[in-house]
């Protein structure tokens, strides 16, 4: 698991820069310094700050990025980085402008001078973020890193956002550290095991074993379990920061720990990805834990359905017909469409259950999302405009990427069986949709549902602005905006 970077917050006071060893980081916009740092450098460097900004390279440089002058003349740094961000800028630039800094952490003390700029709540949130790093398993020496130190006008401030920015990023961490995780480590129980450890910041955590979801006629999610040696779970999580007594929001995340499509055997060649089959309750858990981390006045209701996709003699086999836990049957002809059988029962037990204000599911669900819209966009399916409007509010508030799909009776058309009341596939053609409108027949009535198809911006083969490549956490910050702004902003009065 990675370390989170505790970064030193210190004033600007008049401390003698020039003897400063390590990497200088200032913050600077337009063609000339103007901050005090920015300026104080320049008369350091004999100019060289003044003379890099009306160079070519600089006018390369985009807003968040970094123009490094290797040993300048007059300081004992190793190199001085200017990074372009303009005072006023938006939340993503000044992440972006966090992550680089993040990215020139190593061996080398890192001191920015973040000074009065108004977005250090995201330029802090940002450096965090991108300098996670997930390398347990990478044996041989950890190389020692440096200290990063930020340069404030507004200690206090700067501390307070830190802290604000912390319970983000941890909740982010361990949807990353569940996500990187191989399946040899993170079992179905493994992962409930750590799932329990969310009790320690006042979650209510409770583990359901096979012999109480086979009570309860999960027998859609027990299905797509049964030929693994690891046993199926489903979890619940409950934050009540909330109103006492009032109805919960829901967060459902699909758990498949690893998901080798079962008889319906998936190829050979990537099959490895099929580790990030649990990315959406993976999800759930890190916006658990960020509402816990910052006291958060809502109460949500996470559920994760963990199950793993494994071909066996007892496997369930294409052509099975099984009874959901809501009474329809499924005639299971891909068992590697096995994320909406998991979904069906867990949504059907948290509507039961929990009877909550409105329900968020998230899944890795079908590569038919990412064939359409890549890693830039999750898919998102809803019955209702309200929250689905939220939740695209909350998802461009945050920069993660979200999109929303169609949904209609003609694709659901598709589901309809000869023997049973449905069928877990319906053809290849708008297949995201089909398996969004699978899922809807689980969902009750009038209640307000989000789907999120997470498949393409789970785990992502490069690196970004703020996080490295892997794992994402693509979600928690938006997913925890919408329960602020659902739950915990008092509305303008008219
Ligand atoms: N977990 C996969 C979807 C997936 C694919 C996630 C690629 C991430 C990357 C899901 O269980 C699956 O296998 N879906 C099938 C559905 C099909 C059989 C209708 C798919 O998308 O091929
Ligand atoms: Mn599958
Ligand atoms: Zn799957």
């Amino acid at each position: 698991m990675s370390e989170v970077l505790i970064p030193e917050i210190v004033a600007y006071d008049g401390e003698d820069l020039a003897a400063r060893s390590g990497r200088i980081v200032v913050l600077v916009d337009g063609d000339a310094p103007t901050s005090l740092g920015a300026r104080r450098l320049d008369r350091l460097t004999r100019g060289a700050v003044r003379r890099a900004m009306a160079g070519e390279a600089w006018g390369r440089v985009k807003p968040g990025e970094a123009l490094e002058l290797a040993y300048p003349a007059g300081l004992a740094a190793e190199a001085l980085h200017l990074v372009r961000l303009p005072r006023r800028t938006d939340v993503a630039t000044a992440r972006k402008a966090g992550g680089t800094i993040a990215r020139l952490y190593g061996a080398a003390p890192v001191l920015a001078l973040v000074e009065t700029h108004p977005r250090h709540a995201d330029l802090i949130l940002g450096l965090l973020l991108r300098a996670y790093s997930f390398d347990v398993y990478k044996s041989g020496e950890k190389k020692a890193k440096g200290a990063v130190t930020l340069m404030v006008s507004d200690v206090p401030a700067a501390q307070a956002s830190y802290h604000a920015a912390l319970a983000l990023a941890q909740g982010v961490f361990l949807t990353r550290d569940l996500v990187n995780e191989p399946a040899n480590v993170l079992t179905t129980t493994e992962f409930a095991h750590r799932l329990t450890g969310l009790r320690d910041l006042g979650v209510h955590v409770e583990v359901l074993d096979e012999d109480e979801l086979e009570r309860l006629g999960m027998r859609l999610l027990l299905g797509v379990g049964i030929g693994s040696e690891c046993p199926s779970h489903v979890v619940v999580m409950r934050w009540n920061g909330g109103v006492a007594g009032e109805a919960p929001f829901a967060l459902v995340g699909k758990g498949v720990c690893f998901d080798t499509g079962g008889i319906s055997i998936k190829p050979a060649g990537g099959m490895e990805e099929m580790t990030m089959d649990m990315g959406g309750a993976g999800v759930v858990a890190g916006v658990m834990k960020t509402l816990a981390l910052r006291g958060a006045k809502a109460n949500v209701v996470g559920l994760v359905g963990l199950v793993e996709n494994m071909p066996d003699g007892r496997a369930q086999r294409p052509g099975d017909i099984v009874k959901s836990m809501k009474g329809d049957t499924v005639e299971v002809i891909n068992t590697d469409a096995e994320g909406r059988l998991v979904l069906a029962d867990v949504l059907w037990y948290a509507q039961e259950t929990f009877k909550p204000k409105g329900i968020i599911n998230l899944a890795t669900l079908t590569g038919a999302i990412i064939v359409a819209l890549g890693s830039e966009h999750a898919g998102v399916f809803s019955n209702n405009d309200a929250l689905c409007g939220a939740f695209l509010k909350a998802a461009r508030a945050e920069h993660e990427g979200a999109w929303r799909m169609p949904m209609g009776q003609a694709y659901d058309d598709k589901l309809k069986s000869r023997l049973a009341d449905m069928m877990n596939v319906g053809g290849r053609e708008g297949g995201a949709i089909v398996a969004a409108q699978f899922i809807k027949r689980f969902i009750k009535e009038d209640m307000p549902w989000v789907h999120l198809d997470i498949a393409g911006v789970t785990l992502l083969k490069g690196d970004t602005p703020t996080a490295p490549k892997g794992a994402t956490g693509w979600g928690v910050l938006a997913l925890n905006r919408l329960i602020a702004d659902m739950f915990e902003t008092t509305p303008a009065k008219a």
